[in-house]
């Protein structure tokens, strides 16, 4: 049976997720570290806003890149809060929550043999993705000592020719580190000395608590070599409702829209309604 799977599936390493959810399940004495699932339930007018829609009978497809109208909702969130200016009409990606950005991204950079720097500790599905499309994952590991957060020069040891992408997550599952401005500043500076691509995984942008959340892409002259990834999961608690995005060059997300769109014709109608209520 095997034989007859594709070279990329099995080149996917077994995940123990199943395993070690079973065990948690079953057990009271493990602390869990796990698992980026808000303790809160979605807020009632997101809620209202699906069922209002549903109603209203918003319950077929829409545009593979996602509603304009969350689109610019989108647009207006990244300028209050992110600083980032971006134009809902071409900058912005609708996506099945932040990891179909990040599947997209990947999908649509990433070449059989290149290279991709991921930190380690992080999040699996980095590692995985890169795997999938035939890239090498190339982990820099972080140490407790120095708070998880990477060191630049460590950094430029690990980048060779080959290397195409830094995928970054800050803040971060699971360390809960939050990478400083100078940090990320330099790690951008990197970027374009290297001529790479950097992934910035930013879901859970709104989790801080002694610090500010820095987002790389107010620089708007890095447009063209970065890839913002946010998600509605973690900051509204809307893990099962899957609508992320992605905000990039107008050619990287059209890039990016086209993967979407072979996975996935659109993302959920009422729930893009919701996504404009949150
Ligand atoms: C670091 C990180 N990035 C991205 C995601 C993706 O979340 P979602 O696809 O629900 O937006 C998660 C989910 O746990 C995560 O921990």
């Amino acid at each position: 049976m095997e034989d007859k799977f594709s070279e990329r599936t099995r080149r996917l390493l077994p995940s123990k997720f199943a395993e070690v959810r079973r065990l948690v399940m079953e057990r009271t004495d493990i602390i869990r570290l796990e698992l980026g699932e808000p303790d809160f339930d979605t807020p009632r007018h997101i809620k209202e806003a699906a069922i209002q829609a549903i109603n209203e009978g918003f319950t077929h497809y829409t545009p593979t890149e996602g509603l304009l109208e969350l689109r610019e909702a989108v647009a207006r969130k990244l300028k209050r809060e992110n600083r980032i200016e971006a134009d809902p009409e071409t900058e912005v990606l609708v996506t099945d929550g932040g990891l179909g950005a990040i599947y997209a991204a990947i999908q649509s950079l990433v070449n059989p043999g290149d290279e991709v720097l991921v930190f380690d500790p992080a999040w699996p599905r980095y590692l995985q993705n890169v795997l999938l499309v035939g890239g090498v994952p190339k982990r820099i590991f972080l140490e407790e000592k120095d708070g998880f957060v990477p060191d630049v020069d460590e950094i430029k040891k690990h980048v060779t020719k080959k290397t195409k992408l830094i995928i970054l997550n800050t803040p971060n599952n699971p360390t809960g580190a939050v990478v400083p401005k100078n940090v990320i500043e330099e790690i951008g500076d990197l970027a374009v000395e290297r001529d790479l691509i950097l992934i910035l995984d930013e879901v859970y942008e709104r989790i801080v608590y002694e610090t500010k959340h820095f987002s790389l892409a107010t620089h708007s002259d890095l447009k063209d070599r970065i890839i913002t990834v946010f998600s509605l999961s973690k900051t509204y608690a809307m893990t099962g409702w899957r609508i992320g995005y992605a905000v990039s060059h107008a050619n990287i997300i059209e890039a990016m829209g086209k993967i979407g769109g072979y996975a996935n014709a659109c993302r959920t109608s009422f729930a893009q309604k919701a996504a404009i209520a949150a």
